[in-house]
């Protein structure tokens, strides 16, 4: 990245510079991927291009479905630019299907199509290794107020609608995401962050039997290999849409 921008922020799978315009930013996407709150990393030549693509058509799809993101627009290869926005430290996950850590910390079956969608919220923390919140906590911490909350769930709920859909017209299933949301120079709650195969679980409905096909980043977490062609064709079916 040109050095005439600054580092503002470096995570485990971007960066964020800053932008000549004080309320935006340019986040640049990393080839890294780390699981397991890092424990497990490695470097995949091509994915951060590939998942700012992604991410970038997907935020444009919610953007005409009136869903507010910090997307503005691509930049080159890796990088977009989007608004400057207040990260709220909090990871909320959907989940459509019960698959990974649900099945890992409950009895519930992996595999099992949820009666309506779970939402599970998690306190954005590394050195606490993002633990489960409940609501009650995060009024405690003061991190947002229950209105802000009540907003942030609703708008995962539509956002899900908007997406499972989306994926199903490129033959995929949406088993669960995690969003990260925060607030604009105008106080307004936005979509931030990215969508892609490395925070949502996407199976392939292109298969005869009932095997699962994942096409996300459990190809790295579950050692399946076959991350980069994984992503690929997920970024190949959203571009035959057009
Ligand atoms: P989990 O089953 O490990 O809790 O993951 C649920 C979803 O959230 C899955 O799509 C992966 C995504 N996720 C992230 O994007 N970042 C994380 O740090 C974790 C733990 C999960
Ligand atoms: N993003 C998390 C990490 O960096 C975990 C995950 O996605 O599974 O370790």
């Amino acid at each position: 990245m040109n050095n005439k921008y600054e580092l503002i922020y470096e995570g485990k799978a971007k960066k964020v510079f800053s932008h000549q315009d004080e309320d935006k930013v340019i986040i640049e996407f990393k080839d890294d991927a780390t699981a397991f709150n890092a424990l497990k990393k490695a470097k995949f030549e091509g994915k951060g291009k590939l998942n700012c693509l992604i991410s970038a058509r997907i935020f444009e799809h919610l953007k005409q479905h009136n869903i507010p993101t910090h997307y503005l627009e691509l930049k080159n290869g890796n990088t977009m630019v989007a608004q400057k926005i207040k990260i709220i430290p909090l990871e909320i996950v959907l989940r459509n299907i019960a698959y990974g850590s649900l099945c890992k910390q409950t009895t519930i079956e992996s595999g099992t199509v949820l009666e309506k969608p779970l939402i599970d919220i998690y306190l954005k923390n590394d050195e606490l290794n993002d633990p489960l919140i409940t609501k009650d906590r995060i009024q405690l911490m003061k991190i947002l107020s229950s209105r802000d909350l009540d907003l942030i769930i609703d708008l995962t709920l539509k956002i899900n609608k908007i997406l499972k859909s989306f994926f199903k017209d490129i033959q995929l299933r949406l088993v669960d995401f995690k969003l990260e949301f925060g607030y604009d120079f105008n106080k307004n709650i936005v979509l931030g962050d990215e969508i892609s195969p490395d925070n949502c679980r996407l199976w392939d409905l292109n298969q005869k039997n009932d095997t699962i096909v994942s096409l996300d980043k459990d190809r790295f977490r579950n050692d399946l290999g076959g991350l980069i062609e994984a992503y690929s064709e997920i970024n190949q079916r959203i571009n035959e849409l057009i």
